[in-house]
Formats: structure tokens, sequence, C-alpha cells
């Protein structure tokens, strides 16, 4: 199938010559869940606003559903809903009227039973007559949503969307997205929380500096790059490892009661079976095992500090 979103070399080097975005080729799956991961300033948001059309991109290309964003930008655009980073709602105009006003602009024509589904989908129904101001912050948070999904958009865009939310919210937020994907809408979410594109995304994509520098199902991306770790408790301290265990490459913890061994998990042998009869033969007592998986977090900041050193 084609991408629904299409990102060919995009580079954008903002009036006074930062280059925000130095080369990025990406394609969006429909009805995908993909995470941009990143730290503040990588370009996360110049990239969200390129493909909306928003920032004009120096050099490359994006197309939507087949439309060029800057030469068919209408057309383009009426496929994409943007939540922004900031919350961006007029204070005295009512719930509905701010999601009806965000369907017109979009020269929708008038469709209430939609705009109850949105409301009700984002558990705004019942305020629908409040004022935006009157909103508690996650409330005004799903009126963005409920605002970007009113033209029936079938790809949302989240800028950042839990930054400065409480862990209630977030959570929220994160069963929200998902009902979202289950009604078919592709999502391209913003994120510098590490644990949120582990919780949420089918895809992650990390950006540093202006660069992707990879793309890779979540799970793919946790297979490859994540080492496991069996932690062996001894029952006594131990001098040092006896040389029948030499060739596992195990580290001695400090206070000589743990051994660690590190493995692939995904490989056809793992050893694990071998050096637990050698921890016998070599007379060691085990009080405690355990293994532990590298999370995303290991990966993200060997990529992050490896892609550093590459660039300078
Ligand atoms: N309008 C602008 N003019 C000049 N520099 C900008 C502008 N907008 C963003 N930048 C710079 O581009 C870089 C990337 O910004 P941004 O895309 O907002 O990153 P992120 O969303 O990942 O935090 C930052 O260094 C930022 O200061
Ligand atoms: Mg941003």
């Amino acid at each position: 199938m084609a991408p629904i979103i299409s990102i060919r070399d995009l580079t954008k080097t903002y009036d006074g010559g930062f280059e925000a975005l130095k080369g990025v080729s990406l394609d969006i799956e429909d009805g995908e869940i993909l995470a941009l991961l990143g730290p503040n300033g990588a370009g996360k948001t110049t990239l969200i606003s390129a493909v909306c059309g928003l920032v004009t991109p120096t050099s490359g290309s994006v197309s939507v559903g087949g439309h060029d964003i800057q030469h068919a930008f209408r057309a383009a655009r009426a496929l994409i809903g943007l939540v922004p980073q900031e919350i961006t709602i007029e204070p005295f105009e009512k719930v509905i009227n701010t999601v009806r006003f965000s369907r017109g602009l979009f020269g929708k024509p008038t469709d209430e039973a939609h705009i109850e589904k949105v409301l009700r989908s984002l558990s705004l129904w019942d305020k629908r007559h409040s004022r935006n101001q009157e909103l508690s912050g996650g409330m005004k948070r799903r009126v963005l949503i409920a605002k970007a999904l009113s033209h029936e958009p079938r790809v949302l865009f989240l800028d950042e969307p839990t930054a400065g939310v409480d862990v209630t919210l977030r959570k929220e937020m994160w069963q929200l997205v998902r009902e979202l994907r289950g009604q078919g809408v592709t999502i391209i979410l913003t994120t510098h929380y590490i644990e949120e594109a582990e919780e949420m995304a089918d895809r992650i994509g990390v950006i540093d500096h202006g660069r992707l520098l990879l793309v890779e199902q979540k799970s793919q991306l946790l297979h490859q790059l994540g080492r496991k770790e069996l932690l062996l408790e001894l029952c006594e301290p131990l001098a040092e490892i006896p040389p029948s265990l030499a060739a596992y490459g195990l580290t001695l913890s400090e206070d000589r009661l743990h051994l660690s061994y590190a493995f692939d998990s995904h490989a056809e042998r793992t050893g694990m079976t071998r050096l637990l009869a050698d921890i016998a033969g070599a007379g060691l007592n085990l009080r405690d095992l355990s293994t532990h998986q590298s999370s995303l977090e290991d990966v993200f900041l060997k990529l992050v500090h490896d892609g550093r050193r590459d660039v300078a």
C-alpha cells in the first residue's frame, strides 16, 4: 500500500541561517502510530510544521495522500488534523462552536452528527455549552483534539501532547490515542518522553539535530538493539571469577556478590544453560537470579550519543 505521507529529503534553514532539518526522508503508513522521539530543539515541531504546510521547506518535498503540500496545499491539508504544542483556543467561545468553526474552515458541510461523535469520543459532550476558559487543562487539550478531528482528517499530528501534563492526564491521553487509532486514524506524535514512545508507538523515529537517526518498528528496535542481562546473586562473596568461567565475559560486582552475563536473547543459543552448569561445576551457590532487558531508554541514549559523535 502507498504510504499516506511521504517526506523526501526535507531541509529547513530558518532566516538567520539555523539548519533545523538537514535532509529528512520518511514514509508514514496508513493506520500506524508513529512516535517522533527527540530532545528539545531536535526539529520535531519544524518537521511537523513543514508536513502540515505551516513552514516552507528550504528543499525537499512532502506529499499527503498523493497531494503535494506546496502545490496542492488545500487537498493535502484537508487530510491532516494538527494539534499544536501550545494551547490556542478562543477563551470565550463555547466548546461546540469552536469545533464547528474549525470544520467550517476546511470548507466541509455542516455535520452535527460528526461533531457530536467527536465530542462524545473525547468526553466533551456534557461540556459542549461551556466556554473554553471554564475548562480544565486536560479538557482544553481535548478541545484542541476535537478541533483537529472536526473535518474528518485521515492523519492526526499531536505535537508533544503530554508535555507538562500530570501522570493521570498523560495516561488518559494515551488511552485516547489508542481509541483514535482503533477508529482508523493514522497518528504521528512527537515526544521527548521515551516512556511515551515506548508505550504508544507502533514505530519510532529518533530525531536529533535535524536528522532522523533511525525509524524502526518498536519491537524491532528493542529486538535489534536490546540486550539482555542475566544477574546472578551468589551466596558467598567471590574473590575472583574462576578460570573455568572466563569464556563467558562475566563481570563481578564491587560487593563481589553479583555476577552479570550479557547475552542476546534472540540468538539461537544464549549460553545460559551451559553457564549455569559451569557455575555449579565451579562450586558456586546461587541465592537468586534475574534477567533484565535493555529499555528503549538505553537504546535511545546510545543512539543520540553515537549520532552526536558522528556529526561532531
Ligand atoms: N522560526 C524560527 N526561527 C529560527 N529558528 C527556529 C525557529 N523555529 C525553531 N527554530 C530552531 O530550530 C530548532 C528546532 O526547533 P523545533 O523544531 O521547535 O524543535 P523541537 O520541536 O524538537 O523542540 C531549535 O534550535 C529552534 O531554536
Ligand atoms: Mg516542539
